[in-house]
């Protein structure tokens, strides 16, 4: 795949709190990085890649949720989940949602994490409880057994748009689902017109499989989608060091040093 095509140069991330080694493969750039996957999972969880940390929602974050999502609703609007008539609506009051959240992380069908931007890294780093949300990253349809598959939905502030923080998301939540929780396969779904969202999973190399017709509800009707996916043996190295090497997105390239 294209992502292991990795381009050999030196790479440092020029930072206080950094190590100051060279870090010129993706071992020693997620190292730089602060990027730890857990032995075991255990619910609730933080995992970081320099300033984008993936928490869960917290009751505490009810007014930045509504604040976030009412400032970005016409920007999600066309890409946003809708219910069909007939469909089983859960809760949508925002403590049940925490709620409900919490309950199938722990019973290992969906992780739903909330995207934050840690904006003094890498001067300093605010541990991701105290970070406010700016966007999600839910695994869902977490299924066991032979499946050993999830499928990934996001969407991440207007503001941030364009620094590469989704790719970087999405990659860091699918090698946990690979490293810590033993999945064998993640999955994209995404709207042939939404190319926004194409480019993310362009950055990453996932493999087009093709149109599913009319497979999910969004934005009031069932529309077709194109699905990617990623297994575990397409990425020996993971998804995010090898990312971060070959394809250095905005947030990264402003503290990276090339040279010899
Ligand atoms: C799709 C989405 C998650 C991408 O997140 P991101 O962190 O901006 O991802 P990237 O930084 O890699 O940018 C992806 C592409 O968005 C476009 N883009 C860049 N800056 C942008 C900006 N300021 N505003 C809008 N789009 C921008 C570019 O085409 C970029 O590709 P490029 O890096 O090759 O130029 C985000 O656009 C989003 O939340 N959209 C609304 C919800 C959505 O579509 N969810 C996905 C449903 S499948």
């Amino acid at each position: 795949m294209e992502h292991h095509l990795i381009r050999r140069r030196r790479l440092s991330v020029v930072s206080d709190t950094a190590p100051p080694q060279v870090a010129s493969d993706p071992e020693s750039l997620l190292q730089a990085l602060g990027v730890r996957f857990p032995a075991q999972h255990s619910w609730p969880v933080e995992v970081r890649c320099g300033p984008v940390v993936l928490r869960p929602v917290h009751r505490r974050d009810r007014s930045s949720w509504h604040e976030v999502r009412q400032r970005n609703a016409v920007w999600n609007g066309p890409w946003d989940a809708t219910m069909p008539s007939g469909g089983r609506a859960t809760s949508t009051d925002f403590v049940g949602m925490v709620k409900n959240f919490d309950r199938q992380a722990r019973e290992l069908r969906t992780l739903a994490f909330v995207i934050c931007w840690d904006e003094h890294w890498p001067r300093e780093s605010t541990p991701g409880r105290r970070l406010p949300l700016a966007g999600q990253l839910t695994i869902s349809g977490i299924t066991w057994g032979s499946a050993n598959f999830a499928h990934a939905g996001y969407w991440v502030d207007q503001a941030l748009a364009g620094r590469g923080v989704m790719p970087t998301a999405l990659a860091l939540g699918t090698d946990y689902c690979f490293i810590t929780l033993g999945l064998h396969r993640m999955e994209v779904n995404i709207r042939p017109e939404n190319a926004k969202s194409l480019r993310v999973v362009e950055k990453l190399g996932l493999r087009d499989e093709g149109i599913r017709e009319r497979y999910l509800h969004i934005d009031g009707q069932w529309r077709d989608h194109r699905s990617f996916a990623v297994c575990t043996e397409d990425v020996p190295d993971g998804l995010l060091g090898p990312f971060l090497a070959s394809d250095t997105p905005r947030w990264l390239s402003g503290h990276l040093r090339t040279g010899a």
